[in-house]
């Protein structure tokens, strides 16, 4: 049931750094597009003080599961289904929120979704936090981001590096203000926006 992503184990750490300065003190954290489960188990081991909550399509629910059942944890909820495109979520409320790697896969619509959904269920002050590879106006898409552009769109069309420009359009179109923009490792960024 356990599934195992490599890119999801090197960036955990990393990914931690960045998510202790911005999280709130206490809190419920909603986690979109959980994938494997192994973030979730992570960084809730970590920050014991937040409630997480895990979201994705429910194929993923098994390996979600299975990692925070190993890490016995008291702090993971139970996986809740959350497409970025239903007109309802289920969850109404969140002191912030963490997207990693999923920008890059939904359709665009599923990102105007996400804003849209971020600004509805943040609290004040809430952060949203969007990691992954972005394109900017002022330089040219890395090499190794340009391939996994080219990679993802042969998989899907509709998936793409996406505007870095444009995902913060969208951002404050929806009553968020960017709040952090810091490089991480091989060529992703993290992104944080709060309401
Ligand atoms: C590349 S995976 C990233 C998973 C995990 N966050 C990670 O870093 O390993 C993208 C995730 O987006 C989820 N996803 C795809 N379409 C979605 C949608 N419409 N709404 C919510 N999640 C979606 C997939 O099921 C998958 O778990």
């Amino acid at each position: 049931m356990k599934q195992f992503s490599p890119a999801c184990d090197r960036n955990k750490e990393p990914i931690l750094a960045v998510l202790k300065e911005i999280l709130p003190a206490s809190g419920r954290v909603l986690e979109i597009g959980s994938g494997t489960g192994q973030h979730a188990a992570y960084f809730a081991a970590r920050l014991p003080q937040l409630i997480w909550q895990p979201t994705d399509l429910p194929a993923n629910f098994p390996s979600i599961r299975a990692w925070a059942a190993e890490a016995g944890l008291s702090n993971v909820r139970e996986p809740l289904a959350l497409d970025v495109l239903a007109d309802r979520w289920p969850v109404v409320t969140a002191d912030a929120i963490v997207c990693i790697n999923t920008i890059h896969i939904v359709a665009w619509a599923g990102v105007e979704a996400l804003f849209a959904g971020a600004g509805r269920v943040l609290a004040a002050g809430g952060a949203l936090f969007a990691y992954g590879p972005y394109r900017y106006d002022d330089r040219p898409l890395e090499p190794s981001n340009e391939e996994f552009d080219r990679w993802l769109k042969a998989r899907d069309p509709v998936s793409g590096v996406r505007d870095f420009a444009a995902v913060n359009a969208l951002a404050e179109r929806h009553g968020l203000t960017l709040a952090g923009d810091r490089a991480m490792p091989a060529n992703n960024r993290s992104l944080w926006w709060r309401k």
